[in-house]
């Protein structure tokens, strides 16, 4: 059996590692193809160096574009190479413009599409990434869902009878590399003193990056948090700030280039708590038992929100008094699965094959 992963975008690397570990337990051929979305070292190769992921047989180099200009050469960069490849599967994952062109042009050859964190959704038809899921989730063969919520969704749209339930591949990976981290000392490079309490905070979203205005009242919230608040910069964040003349320091805040992924997981683990619109930030918050604030009006993890571990905070002027709330007092709940779900992701499309 020969399965073909498509990724292209820095969580989808953090998704492969558990993939791309399952794949050789089953003892199945595992193709991969870096869409080259993402490109900078510190959001693409050092991924694959820290989660010891093997190199991707092939890197298509699309690069960074407008929506329609990024999809379309990632559909004409693939056919030949799945046309080659004939793969039984082909796994998209996630909601990126690379996931989206994938399964279209699997689909357009006829190579059944398979995808990995299928049935979320955040019904705001502004967003990319819900016009990315949508249209992947109709075009697939098999929607591998992480929870039944998501399940659920998609048997109100018509998807019950190829969807399956697996769980979420992104608690595997958060949960091992806690516990990795957690067993031996590692210092995480962050630009405040050591020992003092601080929020993690990341911001990169279309709609709260490109608007000059939003983003200014974004930064100035973070700067007046009443504890040193690191603002991990994603170059989407960077480059827009610095188009728009607004500063990325100031007050309270700190920002500091994009983590490794165990950095980050102990810099969570560490901290007071996360500001974020980051999906996954959202989660392994929650995973990892940390207060989140979530700058947007709605979030596809709405069981990160039970017993408020995570809340909304589409105005940020909420997000001081938000972000300084104290804790519950009920643990999380394990909803994202007991970390076997990229096992279980593999023999699903062995069964399906
Ligand atoms: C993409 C995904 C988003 C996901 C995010 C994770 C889509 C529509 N969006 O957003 O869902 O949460 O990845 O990070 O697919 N850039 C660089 N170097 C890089 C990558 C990007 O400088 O390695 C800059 C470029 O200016 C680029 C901009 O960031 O134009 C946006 O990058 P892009 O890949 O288009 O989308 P993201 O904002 O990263």
């Amino acid at each position: 059996m020969k399965v073909l992963s498509v990724v292209g975008a820095r969580p989808q690397f953090v998704k492969l590692a558990p993939i791309a570990a399952a794949t050789r337990q089953l003892d199945v051929d595992h193709i991969v193809v870096h869409t080259g979305q993402h490109y900078d070292e510190s959001m693409s190769q050092s991924f694959f160096d820290t989660l010891a992921i093997p190199d991707p047989d092939v890197n298509l180099g699309v690069g960074s574009g407008s929506h329609g200009t990024q999809t379309g050469r990632i559909l004409g960069e693939l056919e030949p190479v799945l046309q080659h490849h004939q793969p039984d599967w082909v796994l998209v994952y996630g909601d990126t413009n690379s996931t989206l062109a994938a399964a279209i042009c699997a689909v357009k050859i006829h190579l059944p599409v398979a995808h990995l964190e299928a049935g979320l959704r955040s019904f705001n038809r502004q967003m990319p990434e819900e016009h990315n899921r949508v249209l992947t989730d109709h075009c697939s063969d098999l929607l591998l869902a992480p929870t039944r919520a998501a399940a659920a969704q998609l048997s109100r749209e018509g998807l019950a009878g190829r969807t399956v339930v697996v769980g979420d591949v992104m608690a595997d990976i958060c949960l091992a590399v806690r516990d990795e981290v957690s067993a031996r000392p590692t210092a995480v490079p962050l630009p405040i003193p050591s020992g003092s309490p601080y929020f993690l905070a990341t911001v990169h979203r279309a709609e709260n990056t490109d608007d000059p205005e939003r983003l200014g009242a974004i930064l100035d919230a973070l700067r007046k948090l009443p504890i040193d608040t690191v603002l991990l910069a994603h170059p989407r964040l960077v480059a827009r700030a610095q188009s728009f003349g607004l500063s990325l320091a100031g007050g309270a805040l700190h920002p500091a280039p994009p983590l490794t992924y165990p950095h980050l997981v102990k810099a969570l683990a560490q901290s007071r708590g996360v500001v974020t619109d980051s999906g996954g930030l959202q989660k392994e918050a929650y995973l990892l038992g940390k207060i989140c604030t979530t700058l947007r009006t709605e979030t596809e993890w709405a069981e990160t929100l039970e017993g408020s571990w995570n809340v909304l905070a589409p105005e940020p002027s909420d997000v001081r008094r938000l972000a300084t709330r104290p804790e519950p007092d009920a643990a999380p709940l394990p909803v994202y699965g007991n970390g076997d779900a990229a096992l279980r992701t593999i023999q699903q499309l062995v069964t399906h094959a």
